[in-house]
């Protein structure tokens, strides 16, 4: 063999190698540049490669903002318009809203919180129940939803939550039940339904009422209804990060016009209903027009200034037609975590979607089985993933000073608080910041 041919030979199979180790950690998502991170704080000081061109991967956050040119163009018509107070905009997002949830009325509040709120102060005064009586509410949700009916001057009694789908167990609500209970609320967490057949059954039964907290989750179906329309009221969040933003906000729906008419007037100082637009008096006849002028300020109930504003309700509008799309995207990238974790499953606990049920995906919820999550999050946060807590309620501070909760008394929500969080699998999210997360996670366990 000639020198010349062996030196091309040799070149051949350097640039070989190098191929086959380029292509094998390009598959594994790494590149031959990438960073080497040392986690010290890490119980097995891991060496991590991790991003594309040395580069740390972007902060992959649990939730997102995009305002898109429509949702500008209408805040600008309503900046234009000189019209700030209840107008055009809040009307139209609150009857679009309240028709794709399949309900007659929607009410734009400042917070899904004050939505709440009002949802139980007006069942309440228009059931005469008295301060005191008690509401059911599960032992995983956002302190909100328990806080509002301290607001209300009743009691919270929880309800321990079912393991695989994190939500109010149907299986002890009745165990829960005495003559003071008047209301419960499920919530419908992280994008997903509750099992609404048998709660709308033990509320028959008793004559209970249900308001669905369903910040969380939008156009989502329960065998075929959607969510929010299950209940007397349902409640919504479009604070920010959640599946619809506009900056802060809530909407309460009802088919229900006398609680509808309530609302209306709690959100607005308990002010009557017969003004609540400064166009109410638009057009009408004397008659009307002197019935109106007598009542403009006249208040029927202890109210609360929860209004919103024309920007709010602008933002709400343009947005209410990206939710479907916004939505599918959602599910698309669940899909592709639930398939690229699928194989940690002895490990974690993935997300579960209920029989003949959507889920709206929020959030992506996962439960570790048996490890706490502290090290798992941490390193999740040392390389740009944010993470939240799986919303403890009953171990909050606050909580355990007002109700004595035992440590085991509620053993699901233990479990959950201990080893449970959240990562975003929002819109925004791109095939290579999915990836990204399936790998870290998978390196966590594979050390
Ligand atoms: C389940 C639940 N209920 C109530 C709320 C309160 O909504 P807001 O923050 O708009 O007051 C939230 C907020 O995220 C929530 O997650």
């Amino acid at each position: 063999m000639s020198k010349k041919l062996i030196i091309r030979r040799f070149y051949f199979l350097v640039s070989l190698m190098f191929n086959v180790s380029f292509v094998f950690s390009y598959r594994i998502g790494l590149t031959p540049e990438g960073l080497v991170v040392d986690y010290p704080n890490l119980d097995q000081k891991k060496q991590l490669r991790r991003g594309k061109d040395t580069k740390p991967h972007r902060k992959i956050g649990v939730g997102t903002l995009n305002i898109s040119d429509k949702a500008k163009q209408y805040v600008h018509q309503a900046l234009h318009s000189n019209r700030l107070s209840y107008g055009p905009f809040l009307k139209k997002f609150e009857k679009s809203f309240a028709k794709i949830h399949d309900a007659k009325f929607a009410l734009m509040s400042n917070s899904g919180t004050s939505s709440l709120q009002i949802a139980l102060q007006a069942l309440k005064e228009f059931h005469g129940w008295a301060d005191g009586d008690e509401v059911l509410v599960p032992t995983v949700t956002f302190v909100a939803t328990s806080n509002i009916v301290l607001h209300c001057k009743m009691k919270p009694v929880f309800v321990d939550i079912e393991k695989d789908f994190y939500e109010i167990n149907p299986k002890l609500i009745e165990a829960k039940i005495t003559p003071k209970t008047k209301v419960i609320i499920p919530v419908h967490l992280f994008g997903q339904p509750c099992d609404m057949d048998p709660i709308i059954a033990i509320a028959k039964k008793y004559n209970l009422k249900i308001i669905e907290d369903s910040c969380e989750t939008m156009l989502a179906r329960y065998k075929g209804r959607m969510v929010g329309s299950l209940g007397d009221i349902g409640c919504f969040s479009t604070y920010i990060a959640h599946l619809l933003t506009t900056g802060i906000g809530g909407l309460s729906i009802t088919s229900d016009p006398r609680y509808a008419i309530l609302m209306r007037s709690l959100l607005n100082h308990g002010r009557d209903s017969i003004y609540i637009s400064i166009d109410d008096d638009d057009g009408v006849t004397s008659e009307k027009l002197q019935e109106i002028i007598s009542k403009r300020f006249s208040f029927v109930s202890v109210g609360h200034s929860f209004r919103v504003t024309e920007l709010e309700g602008a933002l709400g509008l343009a947005q209410i037609q990206e939710l479907p799309e916004i939505v599918a995207k959602r599910r698309k990238n669940a899909a592709y975590f639930m398939q690229g974790l699928k194989e940690l499953e002895s490990k974690i606990q993935l997300p579960k979607i209920r029989e003949a049920t959507e889920h709206s995906f929020m959030m992506f919820p996962i439960v570790l089985h048996t490890e706490t999550k502290t090290k798992l999050i941490n390193f999740l946060e040392e390389n740009g993933v944010e993470t939240r807590d799986m919303l403890p309620l009953i171990n909050q501070p606050i909580y355990k000073k007002l109700f004595n909760i035992q440590e085991g008394e509620y053993p699901v929500a233990d479990w959950v608080n201990a080893n449970g969080f959240y990562i975003g699998c929002h819109q925004e999210l791109s095939k290579d910041d999915l990836d990204y997360v399936i790998f870290l996670i998978k390196s966590y366990f594979d050390n």
